[in-house]
Formats: C-alpha cells, structure tokens, sequence
C-alpha cells in the first residue's frame, strides 16, 4: 500500500496552505457570482446541472433499509431454540434516526469551549460572543425510536485499542471536533501529531483506552489537486485514483468516517482513465460541463471498493460511515447582515428535504447500498450510511454565522459581514452526528448475534 500517508512522512508539505475557511471563502471570492450563496440551490441547481428535477425528490428517496436501526426497536435475531424451532414472532418494525423532530432539552451540551481545547476558532460560537444561546438546547427525537445522549465512556470502551479516522472535507473535521469535545468530558486526548502547516493532518490519543482518533484532509476521497493562487484557479480530481494520503493508511485504520460534499461543488476539471471527462464550471477551458452528482458518485464508489479491497488484502476488519451530504442555510447573501438568522429549528414538515441536498444525500446512500451490496460476501467490512441531511437541514440556527469572528458587531452593526451558514458551532446540532454514530457501534458490538442479524439483513 502507498506509502504517501502524511502521518508516515512528517516532514512532507502540502501544496495548499490555506485553511478550509479561508478556501471556502475565497471561492466564493473568486467566483464574482457568489453563486453558491446569493442563489437559491435550486437555481443554481438548474443553470449548472439541468436535469429534470422530480417533482418531490423525496418520493424518490431509497427505501431507509439500510438506515440506521435502533438497537432497541431492531433486536437482534433470536438465537434458534434447540431442537430448530423456527422463530416464529414477527420482528418489529425498523426504526431509522433520519425522521423525527427536534424537541426542547434542557439538559444542554456535553462540554464548552472552556472544558474542549480543540474547537477551530471559527466554529467557537459562543467564545465569540453569539448572544442567542437557545440552539444548545434541543434533542433529536426520531419518530419512532429514542436517541440515547451521547455517552462518551462508552464510545471509549466499544473502541478501547482500536485507530479510528475521520476523512474528507472540514466538514469531517467539524464532526471530528465534536467527537472530541464530548470524549474531553471524561478523558483528555493528547495530541500526537500535526500536519505542520494547516492541521489539515491531526491524530490524538486517548492513553487511558489506547484508542487513536485522526482525521485526513481529503475533500473528494480521490486524488486531486486543490485550486490554488500559483496553479489553476480550478480543481482536477481523478476519479478513478483513491487519495493515498488516507488510503495509504487503510492498513492500521479500524474505523473509518467518510465525510465529503461541499468541495464537489467547485469548479473542476475531471480526469479518468488517463483523459479528460469533463469539468464543472470552467468557462474558456475545452472541456464539457458534466455537472458534479456523477462525479461525487464515481468519488465515492472508487473510495468505497479501494476501501473493501485493501480491508480483503490485509484480513484486518474495517468499519466504514459515510456520513451523508450536511445542508447549508443561506439566505440571500452571504456576506449581509443576518445570512443564516434562524435561532430555532425547523417544525416537522415545515422544511422539505429537496433540491441538491437531496440529490447529494441520495447518491451517498446508494452508493453505500451498492458497497454493501459489493461486500455482501466478505464479514471483515461493515458500511453503513450516516444519514444526518434532514435532520441538519432542520437546524437552520446552528450555524456559526457572523460569530465565525470574534465579536463581529463590536463597532456596531454593518451591513456587510462574513457569514459561515455551512459549519456548525460547537457545541451544536452536530453532536448529535456522534450520538447516532455511537448507537450504529452498539449495534455493531451488541455481539454475534447482532453481528449475525446484520450479516442477514445486507
Ligand atoms: C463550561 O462547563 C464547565 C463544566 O460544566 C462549567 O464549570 C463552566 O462554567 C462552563 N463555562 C462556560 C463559559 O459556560
Ligand atoms: C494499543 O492498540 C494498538 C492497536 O491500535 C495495539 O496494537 C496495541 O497492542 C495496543 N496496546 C496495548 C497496550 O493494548
Ligand atoms: C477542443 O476539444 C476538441 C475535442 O477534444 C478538439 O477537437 C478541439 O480542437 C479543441 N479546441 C481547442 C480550441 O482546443
């Protein structure tokens, strides 16, 4: 395996030096129409990718069978009595986290940025003086299950000895953060190495349960090279290719979280097979606009069998998240004053799952459908989709905002300011990402019999 992992080369550099934010902005920057902001998606949706949108994309969502079930509502096969008796009582119906609503809770976050030393400043809300504090305030509550709050000692003791790595975009590491934040409730990580220029590579350690958590910047999984002020002002991504900066690390991993999107929404030329495929939005370059859903698709499927290929070679076992597309909430522009100005949830029903970040979602769902249905032979991979979209769509108040800076109207109100209406503050909705996360790993490590009833149920 490739041997170009940056935690095996500590001394390797990186092309880019910028940090996510600073790209994130100067895309938007650089691309005089802000499209990505000042349009609505849908609009955007139809003047760079048109294909006929279905009428209500949700009708066309996949069935949530491979949803995350809860452990309670989807017990486990029952062990066969003796003598084989068939089991006769009908299983109860499965219950999916992706419908539900959100519900007041006053018992509040885990931690804050006081008790967690590794929140990224621009998603430090409440240190940068965010004055609405009720967003900390709500549970997700799945329509016909419970969602247990997190529980750090647990996660700790389910992956006591084992390498855990969260890869792709910042948001990866968003969900990365908010995972440490609430272990840092009960155990402190140590940091054990940084990429020396941007963070873009960290891992940390908790001794007490020998358990390692790293993440890797990889924002398309495959290999590519980001836009940058020397090179092109556009990405290249090769599709057929894996990232080795993480891959090459498949051999020590033994949980791996999948975490990309937004960066497929950048213009970018396309390579595969050793040619050009096409590209998403490069004017005055000869190449034909494909759009970008296909090539996240093909990102992911070349991820996925890189993935159930080198867990086959090295007969270690994997466990593979692709944590679903996280929607963002502009409204209108995103440098005016109040971008993302919601402080409460969404109702039920009152926000539709529709538009790209339904489309996104869907193409993340099947392809892991279509992993799982490619490792249907093979026990050492378990895949498994962490659908979060609807229940992210649903916060539209959990977003950074202006606080991405410190005190951002200390001199008063203006008009103009920057706004990150695509992370999350931490704490935040985003913990509840790791909450969900937690209750897959339970059902995984609920035994053999759990085990044997997921096996079953590919
Ligand atoms: C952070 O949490 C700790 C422990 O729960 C608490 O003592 C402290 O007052 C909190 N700090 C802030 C700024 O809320
Ligand atoms: C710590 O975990 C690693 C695997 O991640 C394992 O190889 C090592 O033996 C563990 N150390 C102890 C002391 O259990
Ligand atoms: C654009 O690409 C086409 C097909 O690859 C080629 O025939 C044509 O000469 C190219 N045009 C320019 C201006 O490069």
């Amino acid at each position: 395996m490739g041997g170009s992992s940056p935690f095996k080369d500590q001394n390797k550099q990186h092309s880019t030096t910028t940090t996510t934010m600073t790209t994130f902005f100067s895309f938007w920057r650089f691309l005089p129409y802000t499209i990505y902001a000042i349009l609505p998606m849908a609009l955007f949706r139809v003047y760079f990718y048109p294909l006929p949108v279905p009428q209500s994309p949700t009708d066309r969502l996949p069935r949530s069978d491979h949803i995350l079930v809860a452990p309670s509502l989807s017990s486990p096969r029952q062990a066969e009595k003796p003598g084989g008796d068939a089991v006769t009582e009908a299983p109860p119906p499965p219950c999916d986290y992706t419908n539900g609503k959100w519900v007041p809770d006053k018992s509040g976050p885990l931690y804050n940025g006081t008790t967690c030393g590794t929140i990224k400043d621009g998603q430090n809300c409440i240190a940068h003086g965010r004055p609405d504090l009720e967003y900390l305030y709500w549970r997700w509550k799945p329509r016909l299950c419970h969602l247990p709050r997190f529980q750090p000692t647990k996660f700790l003791q389910l992956l006591r000895n084992k390498n855990v790595a969260f890869v792709g975009d910042s948001m990866a590491r968003n969900q990365l953060e908010s995972l440490l934040c609430m272990l840092s409730s009960v155990s402190d990580p140590i940091l054990v190495y940084r990429d020396g220029e941007d963070n873009k590579f960290r891992k940390w350690n908790f001794p007490g349960h020998n358990m390692t958590i790293s993440v890797y910047w990889s924002p398309f999984l495959v290999k590519g090279v980001e836009k940058s002020s020397s090179g092109p002002d556009y990405n290249k991504l090769y599709l057929d290719s894996v990232d080795e900066r993480w891959a090459g690390d498949l051999g020590s991993l033994d949980m791996v979280v999948l975490s990309v999107g937004h960066w497929f929404l950048h213009p970018a030329v396309y390579f595969e097979g050793g040619s050009a495929l096409g590209c998403h939005y490069c004017p005055g370059l000869n190449h034909t606009e494909i759009g970008f859903y296909d090539v996240l698709r093909k990102a992911l499927r070349t991820s996925l069998k890189a993935l159930i290929a080198r867990t086959r070679a090295s007969g270690r076992v994997t466990d593979v998240f692709v944590t679903t597309f996280s929607p963002s909430h502009f409204e209108g522009d995103w440098d005016k004053f109040g971008a993302c100005p919601k402080t409460k949830p969404y109702q039920e029903g009152e926000k539709p799952l529709e538009g790209m970040d339904a489309e996104m979602r869907k193409i993340e769902v099947e392809e892991v459908v279509a992993a799982k249905a490619d490792a249907r032979d093979f026990s050492g991979i378990r895949l498994e989709a962490l659908d979060i979209t609807k229940l992210s769509l649903m916060r539209p108040d959990g977003h950074p905002g202006p606080y991405m800076y410190a005190f951002p109207f200390a001199d008063g109100v203006k008009d103009r300011v920057q706004n990150d209406c695509v992370h999350w503050c931490l704490p935040g909705p985003i913990d509840t990402w790791n909450g969900i996360l937690l209750e897959a790993i339970k059902r995984w490590n609920g035994g053999e019999m759990n085990r044997l009833s997921l096996d079953l149920a590919r």
